[in-house]
């Protein structure tokens, strides 16, 4: 199997009647495409946000576009461990089941900054409410197994370092280094998750979407900066429907069941030997971690 820049081989016409799933970051860009995806296959659809208004507009252009009326909004501030501990008690409260989780929340250019729970950050948003939300959310997945947990990556995880002493430390990486930083911790927690649910019947993986053309660095103070940045964005980026195809193919394809292949790089699919012949391209949990290794630091 191969997949094209395009995404085409992600397409996939599974139903998803009866299912429900949940979108993080769905206000926006990929994550919005995801949910109205999931919407059209006839989930019922949990979006997660911060900020009333956009989640209002989110769900009315869900609905708009997929018909679907089964479409639920719901508060949650990556910013603060006590929101994502809210919206999850919410969710364990109101929702019998949970089909799909899908962790697609990511910010960059926020301020180098401590949270209330003393976390950095762009650590926090990028990925400790993550890992804090499934964790939480992970009895509910086990009652609905089978089911499936998709970390929304990137590739700057290549530029990452893991300094457990300080990689929550104020002013010790650059922006993007964090960044980076967060999207590493994020796959290597994917490959650990992995081991320690083999069994469950809950599937986790994580992938890299590649460009989109989303307004991704918004947050930067900088007008020239952001104003740059997101153009390129606009102009080398992939159509955002396509790019959510690859979240869902991985949510919901029964085609994509091997348990090996955990980490998908954008667009990168293939069964056929890379160049250096050392096996499959499409790149596993395990690969990830032998290049990451060398970047893990722990201060003992
Ligand atoms: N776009 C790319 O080229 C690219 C490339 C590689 C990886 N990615 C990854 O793909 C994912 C989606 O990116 P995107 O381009 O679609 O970004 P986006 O358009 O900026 O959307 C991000 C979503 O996350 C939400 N969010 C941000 N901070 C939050 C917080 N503190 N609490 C709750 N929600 C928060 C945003 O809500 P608000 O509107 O309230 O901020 C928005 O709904 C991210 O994980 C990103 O790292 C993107």
């Amino acid at each position: 199997m191969s997949v094209k820049d395009d995404f085409t081989d992600c397409e996939t016409n599974v139903r998803l009647d009866g299912k429900v799933a949940l979108v993080t970051g769905a206000t926006a860009g990929t994550g919005l495409e995801i949910a109205k995806n999931l919407a059209r296959r006839g989930a019922k659809v949990i979006i997660a946000s911060r900020n009333p208004s956009k989640l209002a507009d989110a769900r009315n252009t869900i609905i708009q576009d997929s018909g679907n009326q089964n479409v639920v909004t719901r508060h949650m501030d990556f910013e603060s461990l006590s929101s994502v501990r809210n919206f999850a008690d919410t969710t364990l409260k109101t929702e019998p089941r949970l089909d799909m989780l899908i962790n697609n929340i990511g910010a960059i250019g926020l301020d180098d900054r401590l949270t209330e729970d003393g976390l950095q950050l762009m650590m926090q948003v990028n990925y400790f409410g993550s890992f804090l939300l499934t964790f939480l959310l992970f009895p509910l997945l086990r009652i609905s197994a089978p089911s499936r947990v998709v970390n929304v990556s990137s590739l700057a995880l290549i530029l990452g370092t893991i300094d457990l002493e300080h990689w929550n430390d104020v002013g010790q990486y650059s922006n993007f280094g964090y960044y980076c930083n967060a999207k590493l911790a994020d796959v290597l927690f994917t490959v650990e998750m992995e081991k320690r649910i083999r069994g469950s019947g809950v599937s986790v993986y994580s992938m890299d979407p590649g460009l989109g053309k989303s307004e991704f660095f918004r947050n930067f103070d900088n007008v020239l900066i952001k104003n740059v940045l997101n153009s390129a964005l606009l102009k080398f980026g992939r159509p955002l429907p396509r790019v959510a195809t690859m979240a869902v193919f991985l949510a919901v394809d029964p085609k994509f069941e091997d348990p090996l292949k955990k980490y998908v790089p954008n667009y990168h699919i293939s069964s056929d030997p890379p160049d250096n012949g050392d096996g499959p391209s499409l790149m596993t949990s395990t690969s990830i971690t032998q290049q990451s290794a060398p970047r893990l630091k722990r201060n003992s």
